[in-house]
């Protein structure tokens, strides 16, 4: 949410920054700016609107300075004009600034400066930070040269409350950048004879895979030749240097209309590296590498409690399923952003998990973070490696399902389904699970690559479909048991990208209010696998359709359901119980798309959403 860029170096820094933003514009994209060290001046381009019109903007201005900021925004304080886009200047022209996250005290340090005489052209809080800093310099002129621009940003976040991921520079010290975190992510790139400060790792893979993870608290001072670390309470760091194990490559389209499409259309590589060396020798169960506790420990545990948000809190009710169903403990499931304040009692032996593919979701770091105040070992389902949430929990299991950059996440989410379901099956295993059972189990799951590929071979059906629907303005989604969860994702998916109302419900629920909703412009998307229920919600679908309902169904291959009772009809490959979310997934994923894409609406940068939500 919100993405920053700063390079310094001997490149003509505006076209570095500006690659960058692109690669970041999921991160927000209401406005845009940068602001250049050039000829003993900071000049600053911003506008409101995409990236692509700062491009523009920049390419008309020639900007040649070697060290620059940049900032793509999703509005928090102020509205989308080009006064409230950052980089934000200091009233006295000496500092600039761009900023994540949110100042909570802003208004009183706005009184105390403008006491000073400082004065304030725009309605943010990131303003506010930008004419702190400067009151503090002009302050600091005793500090020794070199430090003086880190000191007066040491001190300005000493008095802030609130999270930050900034950057800033000041005209004096026109090949310096001085960067620092608290609740958003900074990654600094180390590169040759240059530095690249990025919110996340996509802006800086072209030009280095070399990078340090800023912590919170922490201050980055960069320069072409050198970088030092420290805290706010002026204590030095000292770095560790990791490599992106992924390349420029894997974060662009490769010939895809979408992010959303291809990463719909990675998903078998996905799910392979989901359980890459995951399996024991014999076959019959999973390993991991970092979950940090014994299988002693784990048959402590009387409960699981796990906490995410959108669509990782789908995954963690795919995960309470089939946990329950398979292992037979007993799972509770909350929204992050619920548990940090609801002040739940937990068992004494329980164990708590979050999902979360950026690893910087704020309500879900914040959960972490209170299930560990209470003393409760946290693990973490998460995809970003180096992330605050991989780094702040007490263990994990990293997704490895490479970068996500479509703002509606897809393969995340179905390899979240599938770690969810190799962990149903460890904790199985170390009940009641029998041998054979679990080697039935582990080929089902090492099945699920190919099953998805089977669905993704439908894709131009479910196309014509979408747009035979594309122009309904309601959608309801309707499934039982571990579907029930993927009939919210379908929901969350279609409303969030083709903006038409959607909601999912279990099968059985819809006539207890729903039904209501039932017309030829509102369909209901049914999933309707062979087994237990099948004939239950065959009932349902004929509640719907003795409503003149249009009805989508996804059943699975060979399924006897009645002719003539579905519309349409998507078929799925008969596959283990386990990976039954996994490939039901797939087709309301591509529907979504088709039908988003039918409307001609902006898959991968919806209307007021951003990735990887760092604000409350
Ligand atoms: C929806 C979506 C969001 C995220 C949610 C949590 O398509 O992507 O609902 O799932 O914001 O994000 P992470 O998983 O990064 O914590």
């Amino acid at each position: 949410m919100c993405g920053i860029v700063g390079y310094v170096g001997t490149q003509k820094a505006a076209s570095i920054l500006i690659e960058g933003l692109k690669r970041l514009e999921y991160r927000g994209y209401d406005s845009a700016g940068v602001a250049i060290q050039q000829e003993g001046r900071i000049d600053v381009a911003k506008k409101a609107g995409r990236v692509e019109v700062l491009a523009k903007e920049v390419a008309r201005r020639h900007f040649s300075g070697t060290a620059g900021i940049s900032h793509t925004r999703w509005a928090t304080h102020g509205g989308v004009t080009d006064a409230n886009a950052h980089p934000h200047l200091s009233s006295d022209g000496k500092i600039a600034i761009v900023h994540n996250g949110v100042i909570e005290n802003y208004l009183s340090i706005k009184k105390f400066l403008l006491g000073k005489g400082y004065a304030f052209v725009s309605e943010t809080d990131t303003e506010v930070l930008g004419n702190l800093i400067a009151y503090h310099y002009a302050k600091e002129t005793d500090t020794k040269p070199g430090s003086r621009l880190l000191e007066s940003v040491r001190k300005t976040l000493r008095h802030v409350e609130g999270t930050y991921g900034i950057a800033a520079i000041c005209i004096d010290s026109p090949s310096e950048i001085v960067a620092a975190r608290k609740g958003s992510p900074l990654l600094l790139g180390v590169g040759e004879g240059e530095h690249i400060l990025a919110s996340d790792a996509a802006a800086l893979v072209s030009r280095t895979r070399n990078v340090v993870y800023l912590k919170d608290g922490e201050l980055v001072q960069i320069t072409p030749d050198s970088f030092s670390i420290s805290t706010v309470d002026s204590l030095e760091v000292s770095p560790v240097i990791d490599q992106i194990t992924w390349s420029i490559k894997d974060a662009e389209l490769s010939g895809y209309a979408h992010f959303m499409e291809k990463e719909i259309f990675e998903q078998p590589a996905a799910l392979e590296n989901a359980m890459r060396g995951r399996f024991s020798e014999d076959g019959s169960t999973a390993n991991f590498g970092g979950l940090n506790l014994s299988a002693t420990d784990f048959r402590q545990i009387d409960r699981l409690v796990f906490a995410s948000c959108g669509t990782g809190w789908h995954a963690c009710l795919v995960a309470e399923h089939l946990i329950e169903r398979f292992a037979r403990v007993p799972v509770e499931v909350d929204y992050a952003s619920e548990f940090r304040y609801r002040n739940a009692p937990l068992d004494r032996d329980a164990l708590f998990f979050v999902i979360s593919q950026s690893g910087e979701t704020i309500d879900t770091l914040a959960a972490l973070r209170e299930a560990q105040r209470k003393g409760y070992k946290a693990l973490a389902i998460c995809n970003v490696v180096g992330s605050t949430i991989a780094r702040e929990s007490d263990g994990g299991i990293y997704q490895h399902a490479g970068p996500e950059i479509g703002v509606a996440s897809t393969k995340a989410f179905t390899s979240q389904l599938l770690i969810s379901a190799m962990l149903a099956l460890y904790l199985a295993r170390l009940r009641d699970m029998s041998y054979s059972d679990g080697v039935t189990y582990v080929q089902g799951l090492k099945a699920a690559p190919d099953l998805v590929r089977r669905v993704l071979d439908q894709a131009p059906r479910i196309k014509e479909i979408a747009q035979r629907y594309a122009q309904c303005s309601d959608f309801l989604f309707l499934g039982r048991l571990s579907l029930f969860p993927i009939a919210l994702e379908g929901a969350l998916k279609l409303k969030e990208i083709s903006y038409i109302h959607a909601e999912g419900y279990p099968a059985a629920e819809m006539k207890h209010g729903p039904i209501a909703l039932i017309s030829e412009r509102c369909p209901s998307v049914f999933f309707v696998p062979q087994g237990e229920l099948f004939n239950k919600i065959v009932s349902s679908m004929q509640e719907i359709k003795a409503r003149k309902g249009k009805i989508i169904a996804i059943v699975t291959e060979g399924s006897d359901l009645p002719a003539g009772l579905a519309d349409e009809t998507i078929w799925i490959p008969d596959c283990h119980e386990a990976v039954l979310p996994i490939v039901a997934t797939v087709p309301v994923q591509l529907l979504s798309y088709y039908i988003a894409v039918a409307r001609k609406c902006d898959v991968d940068k919806p209307r007021n959403l951003a990735k990887s939500v760092t604000v409350e």
